[in-house]
């Protein structure tokens, strides 16, 4: 298959990027592709920070094979030159493995010059993160392969024109590459009857929490919420009832275990819709003695910890919504918190440099959705609905 096919079948395919926009990756490729410069890059983003994901170390630890060969595939129909595999900083499995199969396809002729007697030559290394949430965001780890500080960069320009050293680059999430070979082998157009309307192809979902049978799960996109969580996953242990979901990591949402919302197909704009997002796949499931205010609290905990403090609407507006969720845990917080978190949030989504910030405010916006009710207890009836422990968990308390 020459370069333009290959190209072709993943534009076919309608495969959409796993790691949080779903951003089609055959138009991303497209973009690289028409760049005639002849230093060009494919990066293989493996930071995965967000608390309830384990799917691409997964995927790394079991067949990074199956990556490379992605990767390697990108890098030829995008006239690339070559492949960094970006891994988050101590996830000591993953790097070992990884870097014996690039090592191992050195030996083989699957990388280096001239791949198979062909004109084509890619070379692949892999690349360490700093433990840092915000350098999975995808132009703070072209700061942090560079040896720099791992922080967002202002765009334009975009990574296919500016990327990695200054040169044209495409960056993808491993599940999104991990599914380039069996394109290129079945064809693009199997890969799209599988799922449903624009999200083709597979969920590989993580399933964390209150759940009987946690971990990782591949479903095609298309399932609805409660076939994967009750049918496959056997629902909430210990005869409680499911009270919410957290989707997409900390900058996804909460949703309210409803009946309308177990009924929400495994789709990326469905999701959206919903206030949630489906993201990397994260779905950390909660009982009923979780309180959505102490939930949401900490997911703001994890992104103010995080927020690497380049741009001010996010380094601030994180310390004002944690402080103010602090209060109204504490059943300290005023009528007036709740107009001050959303011009907060907003202002959040209009200034933020980057998706940390501009995303940061939907936990609260979607717990306020479906759990507006048990803020109101907090702060009218100075009440608790649900287990909020004294001691203030918070990510500047748990980790390191
Ligand atoms: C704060 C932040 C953290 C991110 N972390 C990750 C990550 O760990 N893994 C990932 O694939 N994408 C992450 N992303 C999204 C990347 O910027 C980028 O969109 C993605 O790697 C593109 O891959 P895809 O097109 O295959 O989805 C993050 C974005 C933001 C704003
Ligand atoms: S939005 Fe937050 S994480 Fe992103 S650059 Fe600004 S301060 Fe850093």
């Amino acid at each position: 298959m020459d370069q333009d096919g290959a190209l072709g079948e993943v534009r076919a395919s309608g495969l959409r990027g796993r790691g949080g926009a779903a951003f089609p990756a055959g138009v991303k490729w497209g973009f690289l592709a028409g760049n005639p410069d002849p230093n060009k890059y494919i990066l293989c983003n493996c930071e995965e920070g967000d608390p309830g994901a384990f799917n691409d170390r997964g995927i790394m630890e079991s067949d990074p094979a199956t990556v490379i060969e992605g990767i390697t595939i990108a890098g030829y129909a995008c006239r690339a030159n070559r492949g960094y595999i970006f891994i988050r900083h101590g996830h000591s499995q993953p790097i070992d493995r990884t870097r014996a199969i690039i090592e191992q396809a050195y030996e083989l002729g699957l990388l280096g010059q001239n791949i198979l007697g062909t004109d084509f030559s890619f070379d692949m290394e892999v690349a360490l993160t700093g433990d840092s949430y915000v350098s999975g965001e995808e132009t703070a780890l072209m700061e942090a392969i560079e040896g720099k500080r791992s922080m967002p960069r202002f765009r334009p320009p975009f990574p296919a024109q500016v990327g990695l050293f200054g040169k044209p680059s495409n960056i993808n999430n491993v599940k999104t590459l991990a599914y380039v070979p069996e394109i290129i082998a079945r064809g693009g157009e199997w890969f799209a009857g599988i799922g449903i309307n624009g999200s083709s192809g597979t969920a590989i979902l993580c399933l964390t929490g209150a759940i009987t049978y946690p971990g990782m799960v591949e479903v095609p996109l298309g399932m609805t919420l409660r076939q994967v969580l009750f049918d496959m996953a056997g629902g909430v242990p210990n005869g409680k009832q499911m009270k919410l979901l957290q989707t997409g990591g900390p900058l996804g949402g909460v949703l309210s275990a409803s009946d309308t919302n177990l009924d929400l197909v495994l789709d990326f704009d469905v999701f959206r819709n919903a206030g949630a997002i489906l993201g990397s796949g994260g779905i950390i499931i909660a009982d009923e003695d979780t309180c959505a205010v102490d939930l949401t609290r900490n997911l703001i905990a994890f992104c103010q910890y995080e927020s690497c403090g380049k741009c001010f609407p996010c380094r601030m507006g994180m310390s004002h919504l944690l402080e103010i969720l602090e209060r109204i845990s504490n059943l300290q917080g005023t009528e007036e918190d709740l107009t001050l978190m959303r011009s907060i949030g907003e202002n959040m989504q209009a200034g933020s440099l980057c998706g940390h910030g501009q995303l940061g405010f939907n936990p609260v916006s979607s717990a306020l959705r479906y759990f507006g009710d048990e803020f109101e207890a907090h702060i009218r009836e100075k009440r608790h609905t649900g287990y909020c422990p004294e001691q203030v968990f918070s990510p500047r308390l748990t980790r390191r």
